[in-house]
């Protein structure tokens, strides 16, 4: 007989079976189904870097296994502290405070199999992005959810978590640009953060591979560019959706040497590292694709003007949040967040992810993704507009 891991029963299964069950039926009908749920931006990675990739994996050199710097090439992790001072003018030391991962996803993993014990507590927001919840479950860990509210801006408030649970807390997930929400943080709030972690000793995980979206003059921020933020804690990035590298699979972590160093083990312990090509490749990027950001950065702007406009003229009232690809939509009163997505699905065939997915403070709206075609993206809006909202 075999028998799976206690581990594994934790970690929630996809709740919306019922509406991937429709889509894929629905699918098969034959119905054009416009998939707004997603986020994995469709424009391709830039010339410059495929090129550079095609060039370095032609050289036997870098067949082998990288793991002659176990924390990723130095070359990327000097252009990664170089992308950190040009962009937030944020000091990180290549050697001792940078590792190169498979993408930010990989880094929320092995930043708590560093940092926490089996039963010992995490912070994360609710709504949030549910592989922190899965990395904190397959740790042996108890995630704890901090509530976040439009009323807020969407940031936690530390005051309301109670002090048995402070004391039982090791680490924290945040993550501003926020999935699913779009919030920006502030400084302040940041230095709320450094704050709060210091006096409780709690190691902070500041997950920002939305950093350079942000629209309508909000400036983009590292948790790093504040005082005393490299004390407690690392931020993440990513290539993966300022140089649509999605399927790339390369990002880093930065910040607190400890931390790094930790998580470094975790890795090694892993994998064997990121074929060095790949890693040409993203400093490539990190190096001469600031184009392409500024290029998405006008793409998404349009999307996201033309979301807006259509559900508001559906009767939708809201204050859209201004940063990530993502917009995050009140569903009509007397509605629930799956019950709308479904009638999207039936009425345009239009999906969208229900806010439950995100958690139950994500009850009450709808996350719309701005990376599809435009033409799908006007088709999608021109199906759902007899909808009302009142
Ligand atoms: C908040 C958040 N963190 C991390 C990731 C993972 O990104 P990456 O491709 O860098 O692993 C995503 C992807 O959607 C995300 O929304």
């Amino acid at each position: 007989m075999i028998r799976v891991a206690e581990r594994l029963k934790k970690i929630p299964p996809y709740p919306f079976m019922e509406l991937r069950k429709k889509v894929k039926e629905a699918k098969e009908r034959g119905v054009d189904v416009i998939n707004l749920g997603v986020g994995d931006p469709v424009e391709p990675t830039p010339q410059s870097v495929i090129d550079e990739m095609c060039k370095r994996a032609y050289d036997p050199a870098n067949h082998r296994y990288p793991l002659d710097e176990e924390k990723g090439m130095l070359s990327f992790r000097k252009a990664v502290a170089e992308w950190y001072r040009k962009n937030y003018a944020v000091e990180v030391n290549p050697s001792q405070e940078i590792l190169a991962l498979i993408g930010s996803k990989e880094g929320c993993h092995h930043f708590i199999m560093a940092m926490v014990n089996p039963g010992e507590i995490v912070l994360m927001t609710d709504p949030g992005y549910p592989a922190y919840r899965a990395s904190i479950y397959l740790a042996g860990a108890k995630p704890y959810s901090l509530p976040i509210f439009e009323e807020n801006h969407y940031l936690p408030d530390f005051s309301k978590i109670p002090p048995l649970v402070i004391k039982q807390t090791r680490a924290m997930f945040i993550n501003y640009p926020n999935n699913p929400t779009g919030a920006c943080a502030s400084k302040e709030f940041f230095s709320k953060v450094v704050e709060f972690a210091k006096k409780n000793n709690i190691a902070v995980c500041h997950d920002n591979p939305y950093s350079e979206f942000v629209f309508e003059g909000e400036k983009r921020l590292s948790f790093l560019s504040v005082s005393g933020a490299k004390e407690v804690g690392i931020e993440l990035n990513s290539l993966s959706k300022p140089y649509n590298m999605t399927g790339w699979r390369i990002g880093m972590a930065l910040g607190n040497s400890q931390i790094i160093a930790s998580m470094s083990k975790v890795k090694e312990n892993t994998d064997s590292g990121i074929f060095n090509p790949i890693q040409y490749a993203a400093i490539k990027a990190l190096k001469t694709e600031e184009s392409n950001i500024r290029k998405m950065l006008q793409i998404y702007t349009l999307r996201r003007n033309l979301v807006i406009k259509s559900f508001r003229e559906m009767g939708a009232n809201f204050k859209p949040q201004k940063g990530t690809f993502y917009l995050w939509i009140p569903v009509p009163k007397g509605m629930s967040s799956l019950g709308f997505t479904n009638l999207l699905f039936d009425k345009a065939g239009v999906v969208v992810t229900p806010g439950t997915a995100y958690g139950k403070y994500g009850e009450g709206f709808i996350r719309i993704s701005l990376t599809v075609p435009d033409e799908r993206l006007k088709e999608a809006m021109h199906r759902i507009k007899e909808i009302r909202y009142g």
